[in-house]
């Protein structure tokens, strides 16, 4: 048996000086650098004992950096792989039925992997790994030593590896990932689905997250002139203090500079120093400005110049805006000092076709399509978003509410809280900051008021402009948080409580955090249980839900509610009530998980825009109803609507506000139209009419340019049309999708709830096992540092050698060896020209023990100094057609050893994709489409059995790539 014991096998790692900064061909030394290419990636929990915690800078297995990774599947961030499994009906329901999470731990563990290249200028620099999310329970090595652990799969997390980074040369990062518990009830992904960047500072520097501008005005309202602020901190790691100079300076929304001002700060060595315009007495005042709002969303900058001895250091842009948010007991929410309603949608993180991982670019698309019903304001429930989501909701216009994950005043939640805040605090965005949502076990507490007070403070010291929120579920009750929270938040109860508590409580303003949650599945007008579908009539909700028209009715006639935010913008994975099996979505949505509109994306946007809005349902496809009674519904914000059946008017009725009309018609296929008026003229005209079988298949890309950078996307909406174009509305056809061109599949949707095809088509690895048997070995000197040994030759005669003993049950009789004697293995393995033609081709161990060098046809190929790990080696150069000789010198350390017989050939083939397939649902389907880093053109084909195919293309532009580590 082997001594478990420590063998003094020293990775010498060079401790770097601390010196000045390197000159640079940019004006600053700051890079931040994408390490989102070129991952591998394992799923599963091969390597329990990878992490030491007894020796520091050399962990075993992947997280060792002599761990031979090549077998791992290859990819890119961000990355989910839950989306890629299958679903389980076992496998938990309000997380979407994916076999991740408790009673899953095969699946539940994922290692990733990739080096990185630092060159030599970089000596002197700080360096720091920033993972935006990592869902979750992410354990972080660097070059072998642990550098990080991070538990909640919604904070970033960021590591300063300065100290043991190779300058100079390759390092290793390796990520474990354990999403074996879940953080929240409902669909949360698994995997490194964030960004990961390589940040690179000068000794002297901006603290990351360390800039924080805002604007503040007399009183609340943007009269008179802008007052911005800025606050900076900035770290000196140097042995010595220096002196700094620092400039900030604004540009305004056209590019020109509306002003700077500039400041000195002395920073003790080695230390971090915090200073503000304030504090220094500096002031700067805009007397003309643009403010931001969702209408307008105009966007500011600070960039930040930090110099040492005459030399730029650092220099940082940050975008901001000018603005004020408010919450008014009486008016409800003010924007810039007026009353603005919040017609706001609270979402969950994951789409159709990506799951969790979303390229930026669906993050714009998102917010967009929200916008398009006149959606202004964006809860991020339950969790921290991605900073790229909040970028997203600046540039095009979007409040947001942005919300911890969980109610802690712990030290370890307060960090995140802290963390999420000086991240997010920029963004004009960003409007109020939500504790919580539905603590139920504490809410009514003294120790949930306690906690809640205690975040809500670090709030106000960490931003002096947003409220603070708390996502309630209970009606009239003062109790606990909602006597300490400054905006009282409703999940619910649109009615007399709320009436109520705002008598009892007039001082205390409002807002409606979580309102709605309308079951609907788009297209769908009858409910149906076993194919677990709810009819989109805005008739179905659950116990503690209301209709649209109930909540919005409500929060309509009362300003002082400020708005609020449906539950929910987009359907997403889970929660798929009032169903289960096969239900594996939620119906909440008011759009589709695909961002398709169902039914009351119209009664929204007749309320929530000043659009003129005439829109029908059901569509009218009713083969065998003919001359049942059928409900019809407009949703419209004209005065009347008229409505006709093949030109025959069914009468005509007048539209009360915020609400929406039903006739009851006896079916008749043909056209069913509307005509709606406003001061008795005709302003909208609609129809609905009854289509042809299908016909043919068409596709239309939401952006017909995208740019070349390998993260842009485009988005293509696939229906299934009848012989005269129209969309057949009850389409189920099986569509399969051909790529070809400068781009890749990313995902397919369709927006059904119960759909269990998959949403992503990974190409699979086949690996064959050759093994290698009928191993000999004898005492002998095994030269040092892996050189040659006349025993490797492949024509030495080891026929005299001994036998192991061929693997039985558990012990393989390979312990042979005793403290310090070295031997060598042979063995032979015969492999034919087909078997070399394979791209992969590696040699796997089971256990080398404790320290052997590897040799394949006299040539080395690897070495083993980690008796527990089973390494593995690219041996592909090394192998001919034939017989092999594969000879391993072993040195054994400490107590007994050898090499273990179970060695295997590993042969793996090309990956297959599958092809890409997705069946229509309602006459839709989507196909999310990827630039790669060549422009040129993508072009997709999509086509149906029976039904003329369609192909569409989108251009790839040439385009400024996202810096990225080498
Ligand atoms: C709420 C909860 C949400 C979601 C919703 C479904 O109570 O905050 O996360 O579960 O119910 O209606």
């Amino acid at each position: 048996m082997q001594t478990y014991q420590v063998i003094s096998r020293w990775l010498i790692v060079g401790l770097l000086a601390v010196c000045a900064a390197q000159a640079s061909t940019s004006d600053t030394p700051r890079e931040h650098l994408s390490l989102d290419a070129n991952w591998r990636f394992h799923l599963g929990d091969d390597w329990p004992n990878a992490l030491r915690l007894d020796k520091a800078g050399e962990s075993s297995g992947p997280a060792s950096e002599k761990f031979n990774d090549t077998a791992w599947r290859l990819l890119d961030l961000p990355h989910d792989w839950a989306i890629e499994l299958p679903f389980d009906r076992t496998a938990d329901t309000s997380h979407g039925f994916k076999p991740v999470g408790p009673g899953f731990a095969t699946n539940s563990v994922g290692w990733y992997r990739r080096t990185f290249e630092l060159p030599k200028e970089d000596l002197g620099k700080r360096l720091w790994l920033q993972f935006d999310g990592v869902f979750r329970d992410a354990t972080l090595w660097v070059n072998g030593w642990l550098v990080a652990r991070h538990e909640s799969g919604y904070y970033p997390f960021r590591a300063d590896i300065t100290d043991i980074v190779h300058v100079g040369g390759k390092n290793t990062v390796t990520v474990k990932v354990d999403a074996s518990k879940f953080e929240g009830w409902f669909y949360e992904g698994a995997g490194i689905y964030r960004h990961v960047w390589l940040d690179k500072t000068a000794p002297v520097a901006i603290a990351p997250d360390g800039v924080f501008v805002y604007s503040q005005f007399k009183n609340n309202v943007p009269k008179g002139a802008a007052e911005i602020h800025a606050e900076l901190k900035l770290i000196n790691s140097q042995a010595s203090p220096v002196k700094a100079k620092v400039v900030y300076s604004f540009t305004e929304p056209n590019g020109r500079t509306a002003g700077e001002l500039k400041d000195t700060v002395k920073i003790d060595a080695r230390s971090r120093k915090t200073i503000s315009t304030d504090a220094s007495g500096l002031h700067f005042k805009l007397g003309k400005y643009e403010l931001w709002s969702p209408e307008s969303p105009k966007l500011y900058k600070l960039v930040t110049t930090v110099e040492v001895d005459g030399k730029v250091v650092d220099r940082k842009e940050t975008e901001f805006g000018i603005r004020t948010v408010a919450f008014d007991k009486d008016q409800g929410f003010l924007l810039n000092g007026r009353h603005y309603e919040l017609y706001g949608t609270c979402n969950h993180q994951d789409m159709a076709g990506v799951g969790a991982a979303l390229p930026d670019a669906l993050q714009y698309f998102r917010v967009a399509k929200l916008k398009e019903f006149g959606c202004n304001a964006y809860r991020t429930s339950h969790n921290p978003p991605t900073p790229e989501l909040l970028d997203a909701c600046d540039h095009l216009g979007m409040i947001v509410m942005d919300e911890s994950r969980l109610l802690g005043s712990d030290a370890e939640n307060l960090r995140r809280w802290d963390t999420q805040i000086r991240r997010d605090r920029n963004h004009p965005s960003v409007g109020i900051w939500s504790v919580a949502n539905e603590e139920f076990f504490v809410q009514s507490s003294v120790a949930g008021a306690n906690v809640a007070r205690t975040m809500q403070t670090y709030v106000k010291q960490l931003d002096p402009t947003r409220p603070v929120t708390y996502a309630a579920p209970q009606g009239d009750t003062f109790e606990g948080i909602n006597g300490v929270i400054e905006v009282r938040g409703w999940n619910y109860h649109p009615g007399s409580e709320m009436d109520s508590y705002h008598a009892k409580h007039p001082a205390q303003p409002n807002v409606g955090t979580e309102q709605a949650s309308t079951v609907s599945t788009r297209g769908i007008y009858e409910n149906d249980k076993q194919r677990g579908y709810v009819s989109a009539y805005d008739s179905n909700a659950p116990s503690w839900a209301t209709t649209a028209e109930r909540w919005w009715g409500y929060f309509a006639e009362r300003p002082w509610l400020s708005g609020g935010f449906v539950w929910t913008g987009f359907d997403y994975r889970g929660e798929p009530t009032p169903y289960a099996w096969p239900c594996i979505n939620s119906h909440f949505g008011v759009l589709d998980t695909c961002g398709f509109p169902k039914d009351n994306f119209y009664y929204y946007e007749s309320w929530w825009t000043t659009n003129t809005v005439l829109h029908l349902l059901p569509h009218w496809n009713w083969p065998g109803k003919e001359g049942r009674q059928i409900r019809v519904d407009a949703l419209s914000n004209c005065e009347e609507v008229e409505l006709f059946l093949n030109g025959e008017s069914l009468g005509k009725q007048p539209m009360k506000r915020s609400s929406k009309l039903s006739w009851q018609v006896k079916y008749a296929p043909g056209v069913l139209s509307a005509k709606a008026c406003r001061g008795g003229r005709v302003v909208a005209e609609t129809k609905v009419e009854t289509t042809g079988e299908p016909a043919s298949v068409q596709l239309v890309p939401n952006r017909s340019v995208i740019n070349a950078d390998g993260e842009d996307v485009s988005v293509f909406t696939v229906s299934v049309a009848d012989a005269q174009g129209r969309i057949v509305p009850t389409a189920g056809n099986k569509l399969s999708f051909e790529l070809s061109g400068a781009g890749r599949m990313l995902g397919v949707g369709n927006g059904d709830p119960s759909c269990h095809e998959p949403d992503t088509f990974v190409g699979q690895t086949s690996v064959k096992s050759i093994p290698v048997n009928d191993w000999r070995w004898k005492l002998a000197t095994v030269p040092a540092r892996g050189a040659l040994a006349p025993e490797y030759a492949n024509d030495f005669d080891d026929s005299a050698w001994n036998r192991i003993k061929p693997k039985t049950d558990g012990d393989s009789g390979d312990q042979v060896l005793t403290e310090g004697q070295t031997a060598i293995f042979r063995a032979h393995v015969s492999l034919t020209e087909s078997d070399l033609a394979n791209p992969g081709l590696q040699i796997r161990f089971a256990r080398i023990d404790d320290h052997g060098w590897v040799f394949v046809n006299n040539r080395r190929v690897g070495e083993s100094t980690d008796w527990s790990a089973s390494p593995a080696y690219d041996i592909k150069k090394a192998l001919r057609a034939g017989d092999n000789v594969i000879a391993v010198g072993v040195r054994n350390e400490s107590g007994s050893g050898g090499l273990n017989p179970d060695v295997n050939v590993e042969i793996a083939g090309k990956p297959v994709v599958p092809a890409w397939s997705r069946s229509a649902f309602n006459g839709l389907a989507q196909v999310i489409v990827q630039s790669t880093k060549e422009a040129g053109e993508i072009k997709l084909t999509a086509s149906a059995e029976g039904l003329q195919s369609a192909t569409a293309t989108v251009a790839t532009q040439p385009a400024t790539q996202r810096p990225s580590a080498p």
